[in-house]
C-alpha cells in the first residue's frame, strides 16, 4: 500500500480495526521520518490504551515524530465558540435583542459539532505543522453525516442570507437602522459561507485526503463495507485502499479451519470493492503498544 495524500482517513463499521490500523499507520510515517498527528474523533476513543500513554484533548508526543490527539465533539464545539462566539453573538445582536446564551443555543444545533470538527481538522493542515495527518473516525454512518454535513451547511447559509437581507431592509425602511452595521454582519455571514465551502472541497481533495477503508470478511462487513464505498463514490470520494482485517491465515484446528472457508468467500466478494487491497491476518495476541503496531504497518507497506 502507498499513501501519498498529506491527510489519510479510516473509515469502517464498528469494531473492525479502525484505530489499530491508524495506529500502525501513523507509527510507520512517524518512523520514516515524517511528523505525524493522529486524531480520534470517536466517541469511545482509545489512541491511549493502543499507545499505553494518556493522550486527551491536547496534542500529545508518543514517540519520536509522533503525536496523538483524541478530541471529543464537545471540545470542538467549545473550540469554535471561543472562535466564532462573539461573530455570532455580533449578527445576532444586531436583530434582536438577546443575551450571549445566544451562542450555546446555536452551538447546539445538529450537525453544527460535524461542521466544525472538519473545519478543525482542516485548520491543522493548513498550518503545515506536520507532514501527515492520520484521522481515525467514528464508526461509517457517522461519518458519513459529517462529510455531507458542509455541503447542507451552505445551503442553510445561503437560505439565511437572504432571509437577513430582507430583515435588514425591513429595519432600514422602519426603524431607520443605517446601513452602518449592515456590512460587517453580511461580512461574517460570507465568511461562515467561505470556510464551509472549503472545508466541502477538502474533503473531496483526493490529492489531500486518502480514505482508507477498513472492514472484515463477515457478512455484515462486507455489505456494510460495499454500501459505505458506494456512499463515498456518489459524493465524489474514490476509496482507494481497503484493508481486510482479522483474516485467518494458518489455521491449526477444525474450528479456524470452517472459519477460514467462511472468510475465504467473502474475500472473494470484496475482491472489486477497491482498486488495493490489503489482507492483514488476526493475530493471537492482543493489538497492543509499537512492536505489534509494526508488525502490523510492514504487512500494510511492506
Ligand atoms: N488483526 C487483528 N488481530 C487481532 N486482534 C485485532 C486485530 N485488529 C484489531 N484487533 C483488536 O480488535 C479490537 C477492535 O479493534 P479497533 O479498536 O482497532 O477497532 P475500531 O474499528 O477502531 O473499533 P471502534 O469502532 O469501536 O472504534 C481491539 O481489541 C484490537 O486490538
Ligand atoms: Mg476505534
Amino acid at each position: 500500500m502507498e499513501i501519498r495524500q498529506n491527510v489519510v482517513m479510516f473509515v469502517g463499521k464498528g469494531g473492525v480495526g479502525k484505530t489499530t490500523m491508524s495506529a500502525a499507520t501513523a507509527l510507520h510515517f512517524a518512523s520514516h521520518g515524517e511528523k505525524t498527528l493522529i486524531i480520534s474523533t470517536d466517541p469511545a476513543p482509545s489512541l491511549s490504551d493502543i499507545f499505553g500513554k494518556d493522550v486527551g484533548d491536547r496534542e500529545t508526543e508518543i514517540t519520536e515524530n509522533l503525536y496523538a490527539i483524541e478530541l471529543s465533539f464537545d471540545e470542538v464545539l467549545r473550540r469554535w465558540k471561543e472562535k466564532f462566539g462573539p461573530e455570532i453573538y455580533d449578527v445576532i445582536s444586531s436583530f434582536f435583542d438577546v443575551d450571549y446564551d445566544i451562542v450555546d443555543y446555536i452551538g447546539g444545533a445538529p450537525g453544527i459539532d460535524e461542521e466544525f470538527m472538519l473545519d478543525y481538522i482542516h485548520g491543522i493542515f493548513r498550518e503545515g505543522r506536520y507532514d501527515r495527518i492520520v484521522w481515525d473516525t467514528a464508526p461509517a454512518g457517522h461519518t458519513m453525516r459529517l462529510l455531507n454535513f458542509p455541503s447542507k451547511f451552505i445551503g442553510h447559509l445561503e437560505e439565511a442570507s437572504g432571509v437577513y437581507m430582507k430583515a435588514f431592509n425591513y429595519m432600514e425602511r422602519v426603524k431607520g437602522l443605517g446601513s452602518k452595521k449592515k456590512k460587517p454582519v453580511f461580512g461574517i455571514i460570507e465568511g461562515w459561507k467561505k470556510l464551509a465551502e472549503e472545508t466541502a472541497a477538502f474533503v473531496k481533495d483526493d490529492k489531500t485526503v486518502g480514505y482508507i477503508a477498513v472492514t472484515i470478511p463477515e457478512f455484515l462487513g462486507v455489505s456494510q463495507t460495499k454500501r459505505t464505498i458506494e456512499e463515498l463514490k456518489d459524493f465524489g470520494i474514490n476509496v482507494k485502499h481497503l484493508i481486510i482485517n482479522n483474516v485467518i491465515k494458518k489455521p491449526d484446528c477444525d474450528f479456524h479451519k470452517r472459519r477460514m472457508k467462511m472468510q475465504e468467500k467473502y474475500i472473494r466478494e470484496l475482491s472489486e470493492a477497491a482498486p488495493e487491497i490489503t489482507e492483514i491476518p488476526m493475530s493471537a495476541d492482543e493489538i497492543k503498544g509499537a512492536e505489534k503496531l509494526r508488525a502490523i504497518g510492514r504487512v500494510l507497506f511492506g
